[in-house]
C-alpha cells in the first residue's frame, strides 16, 4: 500500500474547511490502483478514488448495479417493487405534481424487514426498473463514513451538505434515487438519552432535509431508507416517510418453487436428472416455512450440498432436505470438525 497525500482538483465542499486547517488527509491507496508499472503514483486514478471516498453522497456505478442484479433476482416482492416504481413515475411526471402536493405525497420510502430479506437489492432493482423508461436515472447512497463526524456540529452540517451536494452536482433532468441504507445507524429512538450527540444531531438534520422535500421543490429525487430494526427507529423519522413497505420475510410457495428450481438448474451439471417432484417441493417448502431460514440461506444450503460433491440426484435431494430440516442459518452455519 502507498501512503499518499490526497490532492484532488475538486474536493467535496464539506471537507474544504478541514483541509484548510489540517492539511489534506493521508489515505491508503491499493498498489494496483495508486501506481503505474514504473511505480509512479497515478494521480488521476488516485484522485478519482479519493473524491469518491470523500463525497458525502456517492453515485453507485451502473456496472456495479448490473453485477449485483445479474446474480440476484428478487422474488416475492413484486407488490413492493411496483408501488415504489409507481411513486417514482408520479414524482417524475410534472402532470401529477398538483395531485402529489394536494395529498402530501412525498417521494420518500422506508423499507423495513429482517436482515437478508432483500431491502438493499430492492433499491437496486427499483433503479433498473426506472431505467427501463428513463435512462437518465441514477442511484446514490449516503456516505456515512464521510457524514458522521465526532466534531461538534459537523454531522448535522454534513447531512445538509449531502442533500445540497446532490442538487448541485447532478443535472436537473436526472432522476435521482438516494439510498440511506441502515438508517438506524443514527435514527434510533430508545437509546436517545445516552445516544451519541452526533447521532442525535444527524437525526434532526435529516428530519429538516426530509421536511424540505416537496413534490414541487425536489421534483426528481426519491429518498429510500432501509432498516432491519424498524421498531427502534424514532417515530418522528418514520412518519416523515410517505411509503412504508415491509419486505416479505418468506416466499410464497409459487415463488419458492421458482427460486429453488432456478438454483437446481444451476447445479444440474453436478447431479443427474435434476427436477423436483411436487412432494419434494412440498417437503422443502414446509421445512423452510417452519424454520428461520432466509432466502439467501437457501443458497447456503445448496452451497453446502455442492461441496459434498454428490452426483446422484436422490442423494442430492436428501442432503438438501436435511439442510432445510436442520434449520440452516447463515449466522451459525459452521462445518463440524472432521
Ligand atoms: N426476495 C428475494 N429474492 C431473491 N434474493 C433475495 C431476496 N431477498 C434477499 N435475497 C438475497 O439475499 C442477499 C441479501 O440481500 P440484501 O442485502 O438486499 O438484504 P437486506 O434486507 O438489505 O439485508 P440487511 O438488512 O442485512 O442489510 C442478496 O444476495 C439477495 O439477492
Ligand atoms: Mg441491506
Amino acid at each position: 500500500m502507498n501512503s499518499v497525500k490526497a490532492v484532488s482538483m475538486r474536493p467535496a465542499n464539506c471537507l474544504l474547511h478541514r483541509w484548510k486547517s489540517e492539511g489534506p488527509p493521508v489515505l491508503q491507496i491499493p498498489d494496483s490502483l495508486g501506481t503505474d508499472q514504473a511505480g509512479r503514483v497515478n494521480i488521476a486514478a488516485c484522485s478519482a478514488t479519493i473524491e469518491k471516498i470523500m463525497d458525502p453522497v456517492v453515485r453507485i456505478d451502473s456496472r456495479e448495479i448490473e453485477k449485483r442484479l445479474s446474480s440476484s433476482l428478487i422474488y416475492g416482492n413484486d407488490l413492493q417493487l411496483s408501488r415504489m416504481h409507481k411513486l417514482c413515475e408520479l414524482t417524475a411526471s410534472s402532470a401529477s405534481r398538483e395531485m402529489l402536493a394536494a395529498l402530501d405525497f412525498l417521494p420518500t420510502i422506508l423499507l423495513f424487514g429482517p436482515p437478508n430479506t432483500g431491502k438493499t437489492t430492492l433499491a437496486y432493482r427499483l433503479l433498473s426498473k426506472v431505467k427501463e423508461s428513463n435512462n437518465n436515472a441514477n442511484l446514490y447512497y449516503l456516505n456515512f463514513s464521510q457524514v458522521m463526524s465526532a466534531e461538534y456540529g459537523e454531522t448535522s452540517k454534513n447531512i445538509a451538505k449531502a442533500f445540497d451536494y446532490l442538487s448541485q452536482n447532478t443535472a436537473d433532468d436526472e432522476f435521482k434515487i438516494l439510498l440511506i441504507d441502515e438508517i438506524d445507524q443514527f435514527c434510533m429512538s430508545r437509546s436517545r438519552d445516552n445516544e451519541h450527540d452526533a447521532s442525535r444531531r444527524a437525526m434532526s438534520a435529516l428530519m429538516l432535509e426530509l421536511d424540505k422535500i416537496h413534490p414541487c421543490s425536489h421534483p426528481r429525487l426519491v429518498v429510500i431508507a432501509a432498516t432491519n430494526v424498524q421498531d427502534k427507529i424514532d417515530n418522528a423519522i418514520v412518519r416523515r416517510f410517505c411509503l412504508k413497505l415491509k419486505v416479505n420475510e418468506k416466499l410464497q410457495r409459487e415463488d419458492f418453487e421458482e427460486y429453488t428450481s432456478k438454483l437446481i438448474g444451476c447445479v444440474s451439471s453436478l447431479a443427474c436428472s435434476v427436477s423436483l417432484s411436487v412432494s419434494q417441493i412440498n417437503s422443502l417448502y414446509q421445512a423452510y416455512i417452519e424454520s428461520n431460514i432466509t432466502i439467501p440461506d437457501i443458497k447456503g444450503i445448496f452451497r453446502n450440498v455442492v461441496l459434498e460433491d454428490i452426483h446422484d440426484w436422490d442423494m442430492f435431494f436428501s442432503r438438501l432436505d436435511h439442510g432445510f430440516r436442520s434449520g440452516y442459518s447463515s449466522i451459525d452455519n459452521t462445518l463440524e470438525a472432521v
